[in-house]
């Protein structure tokens, strides 16, 4: 009977099916409490005092039956929705009907045979199979929903071990060392996927049939095929199911779970854009612009100059002017006066009237990104004025060895990029002052051996980076 009710509702429409189904989550607390109750009046009622109880048993058993073909029902119409892991799906679902079908038997048991002392025996196993079943299937139930860690997830530390469950994976995605070692895949997309994506894509719940676990899976793609183009991010469905209005059913992570943030996204697209590799190096690929701030904001880990030293905020008006004039401006972090500095896109020249859009706020400025630009006459002078950069990006510019001597007296710099300039082993000699500097990077540039060691000499520590060549 219930098949054919099922065929008709199914024949309205997939929408409704999906629409029931939605009920099951809230409908399958009623015939566990019902069954449980019935359960603990049977046994209550073997102690002298709450004899009475067991009168009642068969009315609440009887609901307890009536509530779970309702439940059994509307799960039948979640399930069709798709996109549960199979196994799991199949343990709850059986448990669950079987809960239900032994319920039946225990009433139709009670209400006849009972006073026969053998069948009152048969009575209580069949409740107690029942109880068991109701268990496993709550609990199977709770692991498709929730995934299969479910449980014990938040259990204190001793009993974790104890039951041998594993660390919880942390929440927070993953903040880089050293941005120059760091892999793209690994260190900085899969922590994304890990956080966002693979409660739903693992191998207990497989959504779509896409697994997220590792590079392979997800290159092998799901129910659509290949879901990552490489090099080709808008014809990507992953990247598309990305963007899709908060509304949408494709939309992922779906509505109501945590989203990505904006950066999140960029870097997603950013890595299809560079080829989707698993194994490639940050230091690899071109991380200009935008990227190379957000990249830079992954690195907050450590002491950092600006938790060091306070400064003054900025005047609203000169950074706006600033933006204005064709710059990217915006805290180092929140709460912080200091500020990183890049180049829009757009801007693809600086001259020296650029520069002193920046000068009123050079107090403030820490990170200071204008990679990829040219620099016109006089415009690189300007960059003795920046006293509190720590990190100053100059690679693939028109910088020249006696340009740097514009940054010699720059004692808070951390960290140097000078990749893909003509800068050679003359203009490294302005830098042997700077005490702070840890890491520089050198790749495609005329600087020689003997440069580096002559740099080294001064600071023993500093981290050169030459790239793949060296
Ligand atoms: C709450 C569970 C859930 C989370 C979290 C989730 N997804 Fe999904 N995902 C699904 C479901 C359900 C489907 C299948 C239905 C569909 O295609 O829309 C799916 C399908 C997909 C598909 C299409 C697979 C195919 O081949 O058709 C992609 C791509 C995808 N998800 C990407 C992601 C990404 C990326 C994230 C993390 C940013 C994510 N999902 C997070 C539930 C989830």
């Amino acid at each position: 009977m219930t098949v054919v009710f099922l065929q008709y509702l199914a024949l309205l429409s997939s929408d409704l099916t999906l629409f029931i189904g939605r009920f099951h989550p809230l409908l399958v607390h009623l015939p566990i409490g019902f069954l449980l109750m019935a359960f603990l009046m049977e046994f209550a009622g073997l102690i002298k005092r709450y004899e009475y109880l067991a009168q009642a048993v068969p009315f609440v058993l009887l609901l307890g039956f009536l509530s779970g073909i309702f439940s059994a029902v509307t799960g039948l119409f979640l399930s069709d929705g798709g996109g549960y892991g199979e196994d799991l799906l199949n343990l709850h679902k059986w448990l669950g009907i079987s809960a239900v079908l032994l319920s039946l038997a225990a009433w139709l048991l009670r209400i006849t045979l009972y006073d026969n002392p053998f069948y009152k025996r048969i009575f209580r196993v069949l409740l107690t199979f029942m109880m068991v079943a109701l268990i496993g299937a709550g609990h199977f139930g709770g692991s498709l929903t929730h995934g299969s860690d479910y449980l014990f997830r938040y259990m204190p530390e001793p009993a974790r071990s104890w039951f041998g469950v594993s660390e919880e994976e942390p929440e927070q995605i993953a903040l880089i060392e050293n941005l120059d070692s760091a892999m793209v895949y690994p260190h900085i997309i899969e922590p994304i996927f890990r956080a966002r994506c693979q409660s739903c894509h693992d191998p207990d719940r497989t959504e779509g049939n896409l697994l997220m676990t590792s590079h392979a899976h997800l290159m092998t793609g799901g129910d659509s095929g290949h879901l990552i183009e490489p090099y080709q991010k808008e014809a990507s469905e992953l990247y598309r199911r990305l963007h899709l209005p908060d509304r949408d059913k494709e939309r992922m992570p779906p509505r109501g779970r945590t989203q990505l943030t904006a950066d999140q996204i960029k870097l997603i697209g950013w890595w299809i854009e560079q080829g989707a590799q698993n194994e490639t190096l940050v230091a690899e690929l071109d991380a200009a612009g935008e990227i190379g701030d957000i990249l830079l904001s992954l690195t907050q880990s450590g002491q950092h100059f600006f938790d060091r030293i306070s400064v003054p905020y900025a005047d609203i008006q000169m950074v706006e002017a600033a933006i204005n004039r064709g710059f990217r401006i915006s805290p180092v972090a929140e709460g912080v006066a200091f500020l990183q500095v890049g180049v829009q896109q757009s801007k693809k020249e600086i001259t020296s009237g650029d520069m002193e859009f920046l000068l009123p706020i050079a107090e403030q400025i820490t990170w200071l990104n204008l990679s990829r630009v040219s620099f016109t006459e006089g415009a690189i002078s300007h960059l003795s004025g920046f006293n509190n950069v720590t990190r100053l990006y100059l690679q693939s510019t028109n910088i020249s060895d006696e340009d740097l001597a514009q940054i010699e007296a720059h004692h808070h710099l951390e960290y140097l990029n000078l990749y893909g300039t003509d800068v050679g082993d003359a203009g490294l000699a302005h830098l042997t002052s700077l005490r702070q500097l840890n890491s520089i990077y050198l790749w495609q540039t005329n600087v020689t051996g003997e440069g580096v060691s002559l740099l080294r000499e001064h600071q023993p520590g500093l981290l050169v980076y030459q790239g793949s060549a060296e």
